[in-house]
């Protein structure tokens, strides 16, 4: 019997490969789950091109989407770290009427710190200073962000290009019902935390899409968390994802 193991070891050292082991997978659950869903269907494989997340992350934040419309949590739908848009697209699609917002700073992640970890800094590869310079990994431009939006003609978008330490204090947003962090970096999500996490209304839900993957991630949740005495439960989503509901 072949070992997936060894399978997998082939599969990454080969990228037009691992594009394609990942499409499989992600149409296989896809299909498995959804093939009787068809706006559901068309809208995942039309934003596929234009996320890295996986098909748990992705039908995460649609069911969020739908579960705020349906039980009336008011509030906009945001993500930091759009990357090439797919996933804030799929919130944004789903919200219709509501206002989505996506953040990134369209350059790729700023450096990591100390406390995002030797795996990030050694991914990294030079100082881990925190300095708001690119350090050439996940670059997507802001028309890669235009072009989804533009595919699924939505209205309902504004795309705030920059480092979320420059732009977030400068965006009026009166509320928000879904918030999706997936800035990677502790100083990333930190920030968006202390920015926006009073923005969420009470019912609303707070996605991390690295607490189970970047330790800075995690230590930026949990140091937040701590700091205001908020009690909540994690949900897992995979193996990476989280999410929980703000407590009323
Ligand atoms: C893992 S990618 C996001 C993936 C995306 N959610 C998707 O659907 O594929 C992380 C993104 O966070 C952005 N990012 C990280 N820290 C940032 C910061 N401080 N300011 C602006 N953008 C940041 C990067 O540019 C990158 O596009």
């Amino acid at each position: 019997m072949l070992n997936l193991e060894i399978i997998k070891n082939i599969v990454r050292k080969n990228e037009r490969l691992v594009n394609f082991y990942r499409f499989l997978v992600f149409s296989g659950k896809l299909l498995s789950h959804d093939l009787f869903n068809f706006e559901k269907l068309f809208l995942f494989l039309k934003v596929y091109p234009y996320t890295m997340v996986s098909y748990e992350k992705l039908d995460n934040a649609y069911n969020l989407t739908k579960a705020v419309k349906n039980d009336g949590v008011e509030g906009d739908l945001v993500e930091c770290g759009v990357w090439k848009g797919g996933c804030a697209a799929v919130m944004a699609f789903t919200a219709r009427n509501r206002k989505t917002w996506m953040f990134d700073s369209f350059e790729g992640l700023p450096e990591p710190t100390v406390k995002d970890g030797e795996r990030a800094i050694n991914w990294k590869q030079g100082e881990p200073k925190g300095r708001l310079i690119s350090i050439d990994r996940c670059v997507a431009s802001y028309s890669d962000a235009c072009r989804i939006v533009k595919i699924l003609k939505l209205d309902n978008v504004s795309i705030i290009k920059g480092w979320f330490q420059n732009t977030l204090p400068k965006t009026k947003i009166n509320s928000i019902s879904v918030l999706r962090l997936d800035g990677d970096w502790y100083e990333s999500t930190k920030f968006c935390l202390e920015s926006l996490y009073d923005l969420v209304v009470p019912g609303g839900y707070i996605i991390s899409d690295d607490y189970g993957c970047w330790n800075g991630d995690k230590v930026a949740f949990e140091e937040f968390l701590k700091s205001r005495d908020i009690k909540i439960n994690w949900i897992k989503i995979d193996s990476h994802g989280y999410y929980f509901k703000k407590p009323l």
